[in-house]
């Protein structure tokens, strides 16, 4: 049996077809099925608005919650979820291969989205803390030398906005540019923005590895895509479908604890729902590996910081159930995920770029 999200509480029933069409990651979330799973760990520092949102996943491989594991979900506790981010872009090539795909693509894709304007509007969806966005907003500036850009943040993390303004504070060359935070998810913000009547367009709209959070895959993209100017792009990265993450959660997805999660989904699953919704875009594969080798070091606090992260699991390594937790630790060294290469383990991070017209 599954269990999905129905106005406003969890039910039982199947709705595996509920995100059909423009809809739906791979693999699925778990109900909050009682009280005590709604309860948080002692230290959980997650916001309710966020929480908010991850409550109300809607996936279509949903699975009931064990209620004997201890495991909780990674996103229960924001701030380890950030630190183990932070470790994840240590050890991976993930921005480096971003970085690359602006170098290289990003001139093109934004070669006409402020034609005739003397102010360039660009929203950046979970912006981090802002290391892909300037990146994105100076090859914007390089294209519309002078042009006042106005870059609007929807991230819900403080401790991801106060590292974003740091990096602001910190860069050079940002004159014109006018930045504007809000401590908030995407479902937050549209809701803000329907109940003061606004549609405020965009030219460039991006969602950088934040796809995963929010409760409606289809919805939130049919939202976005909506607020795009007519020479505007929908820029989207997720992990590619040909990655070990692909590999890793297909097998154990239904294992981890996914109460707070909303969908594991990759670049493979989008195209269906982009085709269904009759949106026109182009897909990029961006190679990426990241060093696990510290994942196989008892103890090892980086290693322990990955593991959660590629589990979405807190404290993966002392809350798995043991058998769980060698299979996992199997399945990462496996071709699938990984390459082995001068006594490393390097696990194949690929990325998936898909840049949606408007
Ligand atoms: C994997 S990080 C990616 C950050 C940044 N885009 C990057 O690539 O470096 C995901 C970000 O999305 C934010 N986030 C989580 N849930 C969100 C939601 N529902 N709406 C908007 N952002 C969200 C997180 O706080 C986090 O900063």
């Amino acid at each position: 049996m599954g269990w999905g999200w129905v106005g406003g509480a969890w039910t039982g029933r199947w709705l595996g077809r509920k995100v059909a069409g423009l809809g739906g990651g791979r693999l699925g979330a778990q109900p909050r099925s009682s009280a005590a799973s709604l309860a948080q760990p002692p230290g959980a520092q997650s916001s309710p608005a966020l929480r908010g949102e991850l409550q109300g996943a809607a996936c279509p491989f949903l699975h009931p919650a064990s209620m004997a594991s201890p495991m909780r979900s990674l996103m229960a506790d924001l701030d380890r979820y950030v630190q183990s981010f932070r470790v994840f872009l240590e050890k991976s090539t993930e921005h480096q291969s971003m970085q690359e795909f602006v170098e290289r693509h990003l001139p093109d894709l934004i070669a006409s989205i402020g034609n005739g304007k003397s102010t360039i509007n660009v929203l950046s969806v979970g912006g981090g803390a802002g290391e892909m966005d300037l990146q994105i907003l100076s090859k914007i500036q390089a294209r519309y030398p002078g042009v006042t850009i106005n870059n609007d943040v929807i991230e819900p993390s403080a401790d991801q906005i106060s590292k974003y303004k740091e990096r602001v504070a910190q860069a050079s060359n940002l004159e014109n540019i006018k930045f504007t935070w809000h401590k908030e998810t995407a479902n937050e913000y549209e809701s803000r923005m329907n109940a003061e009547k606004k549609t405020k367009k965009w030219d460039f709209i991006h969602m950088i590895q934040m796809l995963y959070y929010v409760k409606d895959i289809p919805a939130t993209i049919r939202y976005f895509h909506s607020l795009l100017e007519s020479q505007a792009k929908l820029l989207i990265i997720l992990v590619s479908g040909k990655s070990g993450w692909e590999t890793l959660w297909k097998k154990y997805g239904p294992s981890f604890p996914l109460e707070d999660l909303c969908c594991y989904v990759s670049s493979a699953d989008l195209p269906r729902m982009l085709d269904s919704a009759g949106l026109k875009y182009q897909l990029y594969e961006l190679p990426s590996h990241m060093d696990i080798t510290s994942c196989f070091s008892e103890g090892d606090k980086d290693g322990e910081l990955l593991l959660d992260f590629l589990t979405e699991t807190l404290e993966f390594a002392k809350t798995a159930p043991p058998e769980l937790k060698r299979q996992v630790m199997e399945e990462l060294r496996n071709p699938g995920c990984s390459e082995i290469r001068d006594g490393k383990v390097f696990f194949n991070n690929s990325l998936g770029v898909i840049v949606i017209e408007p």
